[in-house]
């Protein structure tokens, strides 16, 4: 069940007292010193952003509704299976702007090469991962037709041919296209928000990770399985690097550093 908003609340008050405050100070790992203070909260404004943002602004204004699909532990339980207005997808189920630019950055700083994606809804999240990185092969899974035919019809207007959309559950096209793949160097997983699930995803994607690969976790927080999920994939040993900014939390694999956990601070959440 979905932490209701005075656990939130709760969640954050013991998060804020918990975490690093915004500039880096007590962050002493040199790597996650870098990676906050150069590429997490810079948060520069990229011409491409306003692109991305346009889009979401014509979604919230069109005025059509679709039958959204009863499929995985929906974003808002209101969701499942009945009329959804594109606005309420634009402003409640994809990312907020603020988690978009980091996606941006992340994919900047790390010019992954394979990225899989697990969620695409209506194309924010992948427009944040696909614009500005050409060279990179892009995977997105999604299992509701109505709205990934949406972001489709987005992404050939962009020119984004870098992205692959994959129609399906992700229990069936999540190993399907990694028994295609040597290694993933980037994953988003926002979708399915049940701690189970997220667990067995991450197995799925243990044996294609490589020493760079960076994996981002979107609603950490959406629920006590989720809670209990991230902290039980950030236990796993192949995880160097587990970094918590509330919303979402980034898991980083790279060898040669102890094994260490952060929380830090970002955005307005
Ligand atoms: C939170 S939305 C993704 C938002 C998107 N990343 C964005 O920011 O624009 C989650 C999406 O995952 C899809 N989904 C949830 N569980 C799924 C599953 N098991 N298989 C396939 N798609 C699923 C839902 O249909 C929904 O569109």
């Amino acid at each position: 069940m979905r932490t209701g908003v005075f656990g939130q609340l709760l969640n954050y008050y013991r998060f804020w007292l918990n975490s690093k405050p915004i500039g880096g100070h007590g962050i002493h790992s040199p790597y996650v010193y870098n990676l906050y203070t150069e590429v997490i909260e810079p948060d520069k404004k990229e011409k491409v952003f306003d692109k991305i943002e346009e889009y979401r602004k014509e979604l919230k204004g069109c005025g059509i509704s679709v039958i959204r699909k009863s499929i995985g532990e929906s974003t808002n339980s209101g969701y499942r299976g009945e009329e959804v207005s594109l606005r309420k997808i634009a402003t409640s189920v994809a990312i907020p702007k603020h988690l978009g630019r980091l996606l941006y950055r992340l994919i900047q700083n790390y010019q992954p090469k394979t990225i899989i994606e697990l969620g695409t809804s209506v194309g924010i999240s992948t427009m944040y991962i696909a614009h500005d990185n050409s060279k990179a092969s892009i995977f997105t899974i999604e299992g509701d037709e109505a709205v990934l035919g949406i972001a489709q019809n987005r992404f050939r207007k962009n020119g984004l041919t870098n992205i692959q959309t994959l129609s399906g559950v992700f229990d069936e096209q999540l190993p399907r296209i990694l028994s295609e793949l040597n290694s993933v160097d980037f994953v988003f997983i926002d979708g399915d928000h049940n701690g189970r699930s997220l667990i067995n995803y991450f197995n799925l994607l243990l044996p294609k990770i490589n020493e760079k690969t960076v994996i981002i976790v979107d609603d950490i927080r959406w629920s006590k399985n989720m809670e209990k999920a991230w902290d039980y994939i950030c236990a796993n040993a192949k995880v160097s690097i587990s970094i918590d900014l509330f919303r979402c939390g980034i898991l980083i694999f790279e060898k040669g550093i102890a094994k260490q956990h952060f929380a830090l601070r970002y955005g307005p959440y």
